[in-house]
């Protein structure tokens, strides 16, 4: 069956270009990003490593690890990743698994066969540092994901972890944030010192309350 968000993120062990993991204690206690991509030596997928590379300093200060997939074999990674780094003009430093069994891709249910019988389609899930599944996306091999929306979320979960907030559509760090409907309005005012305002009964902002004054 395939996981839904709040199930536990299976744990498991594989092959990488940086060597054997497990995935639980290479997470350790932190935030977690696994993501699959097509096939080695493909073009967007190039772009989409890359672009995580260059965004490693904002994963870091996120405290959150990024761990790549795909079906091809430990030889081949080898080579792909030497392409990313003179093409992209990064060095990649994170683990891509090497899965040509497809043990991992088909836990996490990676495969979509009407999209490809064989590949793994872009899947992204994101775990928190409890290992349940906070988030997952699904793209198509011909579409590359926007890494920036990635941190975006990865924002919004870590706030919302914390506080009774939720974010609003195209929200980004520093916005003000929603006051979620489970809290009362006269609760809100104690709880977010900054101010609430009242759009609707329903609908109350408050700027984001893990910021300074
Ligand atoms: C790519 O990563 O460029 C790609 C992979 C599979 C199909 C289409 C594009």
């Amino acid at each position: 069956m395939s996981l839904r968000l709040g199930d536990i993120a299976p744990n498991f062990k594989a092959h990488t270009s940086m060597g054997d993991i497990d995935f639980y204690e290479y997470l350790g206690d932190g935030w977690g990003i696994l993501f699959s991509h097509p096939a080695d030596y493909t073009p967007v997928c190039t772009t989409e490593l890359g672009r995580t590379a260059a965004l490693q300093e904002q994963f870091h200060q996120r405290n959150t690890k990024v761990l790549a997939l795909s079906v091809d074999g430990l030889d081949r990674h080898a080579g792909w990743v030497n392409d990313i780094n003179e093409t992209q003009h990064v060095r990649v430093d994170f683990p891509i698994i090497a899965d040509p069994e497809r043990s991992v891709s088909n836990l996490y249910d990676m495969i979509h066969p009407n999209a490809s019988e064989n590949f793994t389609v872009r899947s992204l899930f994101i775990i928190g540092p409890d290992k349940k599944v906070k988030l997952m996306i699904t793209y198509p091999a011909s579409t590359g994901r926007n890494f920036h929306e990635v941190l975006r979320v990865l924002d919004s979960l870590q706030l919302t972890a914390n506080y009774s907030v939720a974010t609003p559509a195209d929200w980004k760090y520093g916005e003000d944030v929603i006051v979620v409907p489970a809290v009362s309005t006269a609760d809100a005012i104690k709880k977010f010192p900054k101010g609430v305002k009242v759009i609707k009964p329903y609908l109350r902002y408050t700027p984001q309350p893990n910021l300074p004054e």
